[in-house]
């Protein structure tokens, strides 16, 4: 049966999302990343996993599915525009999780009781689904290997295989 191959955004190339990109372009997906500091930065990287490197926009903008893998705080950093013209058919993955101590800093709206996934999804203007938050990168990487049917043990053939 022929694998389902889809267009993915990566925002955010560190632990999470570099090692997303990773497991997701040797699956076959078409896989782009992007970070704050514009794709020649990594393009090593992109070249190195089998993803391309884009910008913010462009990742966002030619996927299927986006998955923002950056610190919470940084979440109100992104560019305004960013999904403004991202189809709504178009599915956003949340990895974050709030660590106001140890990198984030205090956010009132999550504090008060908000998730932070609704506090994510308001910051970029659409819904969110929490994945990958759960699970170490390290753990997603190491863990990862291929089952006796070819598909990958972390990543689940029926979601992204
Ligand atoms: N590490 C884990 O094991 C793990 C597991 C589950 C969930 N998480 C969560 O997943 C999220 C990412 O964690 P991580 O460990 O992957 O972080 P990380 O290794 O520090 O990587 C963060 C990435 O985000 C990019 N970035 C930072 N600010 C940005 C901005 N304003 N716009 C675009 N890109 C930006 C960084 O690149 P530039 O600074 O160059 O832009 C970097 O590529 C966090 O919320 C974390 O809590 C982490």
């Amino acid at each position: 049966m022929a694998r389902l191959r889809v267009k993915i955004g990566v925002i955010g190339a560190g632990a999470v999302g570099g090692t997303l990109a990773r497991l997701l372009a040797k699956l076959g997906h078409q896989v782009s990343i992007a970070n704050s500091r514009g794709p020649e930065s990594l393009t090593a990287l992109a070249t190195e996993i089998g993803a391309s490197s884009a910008s913010m926009v462009d990742a966002a903008q030619a996927a299927e599915i986006v998955i923002v893998a950056i610190p919470t705080k940084a979440v109100a950093d992104l560019p305004q525009s960013l999904f403004a013209n991202v189809p709504g058919s178009v599915v956003v993955v949340d990895t974050g999780n709030y660590h106001p101590e140890l990198r984030d800093g205090r956010i009132d709206a999550i504090d008060r009781g908000m998730l932070d996934s609704e506090w994510v999804a308001q910051q970029i203007g659409r819904p969110v689904i929490k994945a990958f938050n759960n699970i170490l990168a390290t753990s997603l990487r190491e863990g990862s290997c291929e089952r006796d049917d070819g598909a990958d043990r972390s990543l689940g053939r029926g979601r992204f295989g």
